[in-house]
């Protein structure tokens, strides 16, 4: 068989047995992949900004991580930790609950998915409190699952068809400076909610991201972040950073409310955490995490001993191979790069980042009034073609994003934005 037919009769396969509303970015299938790379069925190469969307920070196969996950292989995959408890488990949340912020004592539970962190932060906010009702905000993702997609702040296509939601879910105004809603007007949006929707002394949680991932790559400020604290504190709200995207050293630091200067009261993380092995955790504070009673958190595979041990390496390797240092590294090389590319097209309106969470926003002839959809799109199907992965985002899904390994090379990265440059000239 030669090579293009390959992809193309898997393709075909793949739309006869698979649902479409697990949509797929390329029409290419991996056949194996190491680091920042990843080589098809037909034995093409693609340099990988995607990172399997801000799940590699250690690239694909590291090979400490796979030998943590091929020696607990060699003992036993599964004994379910509500039946039978394993070290790595205990190790794991000691480690999470050391390097969260906050001067409290902490406490950890362990799941498979992002959006069950979500779901079970949530749940455990409400028995803490006693009260229903939970504050998140416009365009942020949040999970596919029901309360997981209430929370989420973007209709088309997360939550088209879905419901009825949760009920109790209220939207606030996220700030974004460059889409006309300042942080002022942020917390007025938080503050009328209150006013006109929910009572805040029924309001269990506010939920926010540190950066908007699917959202758009926008960050809060620390001024944000401290406002929110403040209110959260006012009303005895809980304050939850969902570092689902943004953990496991995405932004320079292993967490991104570590640059808030105030910490939340509970976190969620996954993605990047155990370098592609499914698990989720939710860090909070001792006296909230113990508030649900015995068997109202868990889950069948929730914390499996294969993903402790691959967490365990992950966090051997930032140690090791300094990766918090080279997420900074990382971002000021890409937001120099992108800021060339931008000096030549009028399209790219804005290039920020947060150490390695990195964009650029699109717009028709530089109108940030018409975001550019469509340009984005042929810009991410052009660097295809050409070898490189690369993903949009944004409620206007207006915005490219790179979420590179943090193991990348310079000159890999270097190679990642020429073929960039090169498709914009093609689009563009
Ligand atoms: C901030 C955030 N929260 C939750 C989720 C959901 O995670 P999962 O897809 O693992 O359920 C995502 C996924 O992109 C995310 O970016």
């Amino acid at each position: 068989m030669d090579r293009l037919s390959r992809n193309t009769e898997l393709q075909s396969r793949k739309e006869q047995a698979t649902a479409r509303g697990v949509s797929v970015l390329t029409k290419v299938f991996a056949a194996r992949a190491q680091n920042a790379e990843i080589w098809d069925v037909e034995g093409n190469r693609y340099i990988d900004f995607a990172g399997g969307i801000g799940v590699l920070a250690t690239g694909h196969c590291h090979p400490r991580v796979i030998a943590a996950a091929q020696a607990q292989l060699g003992k036993f995959t599964h004994t379910c930790w509500q039946v039978m408890p394993y070290p790595g488990y205990v190790e794991l949340a000691e480690k999470l609950n050391r390097l969260a912020p906050g001067a409290f004592p902490k406490k950890t539970a362990l799941f498979s998915t992002g959006a069950e962190g979500v779901e079970n932060a949530v749940k455990i906010a409400r028995v803490a409190t006693g009260r229903s009702g939970v504050v998140s905000f416009t365009g942020a993702f949040h999970g596919r699952t029901m309360m997981a997609m209430a929370l989420t702040g973007k209709v088309a296509p997360y939550k088209t068809g879905f419901g009825p939601f949760p009920a109790e879910v209220f939207h606030a105004p996220f700030p974004i400076e460059l889409h006309g809603t300042s942080v002022e007007q942020a917390i007025e949006g938080v503050e009328r909610l209150f006013k006109a929707d929910i009572d805040p002394a029924r309001t269990a949680a506010v939920i926010i991201e540190p950066v908007q991932g699917e959202g758009g790559f926008y960050a809060i400020s620390p001024a944000f972040a401290q406002a929110l604290r403040a209110l959260c504190d006012r009303h005895g709200i809980v304050f939850i950073a969902d570092e689902v995207q943004t953990g496991a050293g995405r932004t320079g630091t292993w967490l991104a409310c570590e640059q808030w200067g105030v910490a939340p009261d509970m976190i969620t993380m996954a993605k990047s955490m155990a370098g592609g092995f499914p698990i989720s955790a939710v860090i909070g504070k001792a006296e909230l995490m113990d508030k649900p009673g015995p068997g109202g958190l868990g889950g069948t595979y929730a914390g499996s001993p294969l993903a402790c041990a691959a967490a365990l390496a992950v966090l051997d390797v930032f140690e090791e191979e300094k990766l918090l240092d080279r997420s900074k590294a990382i971002g000021e090389r890409l937001v120099a790069g992108l800021k060339k590319i931008a000096a030549s097209h009028k399209a790219i309106q804005d290039v920020r980042g947060l150490g390695a969470m990195v964009a650029i926003e699109l717009f028709k002839d530089g109108d940030l009034s018409k975001p550019d959809a469509d340009l984005t799109k042929r810009l991410c199907a052009e660097a295809a073609r050409r070898g490189l992965i690369l993903l949009s985002c944004g409620s206007y899904a207006n915005v490219v994003r790179v979420l590179v390994p943090l193991t990348a090379s310079d000159a890999l990265i270097e190679e990642g934005l020429a073929v960039m440059a090169d498709s914009f000239k093609a689009v563009a």
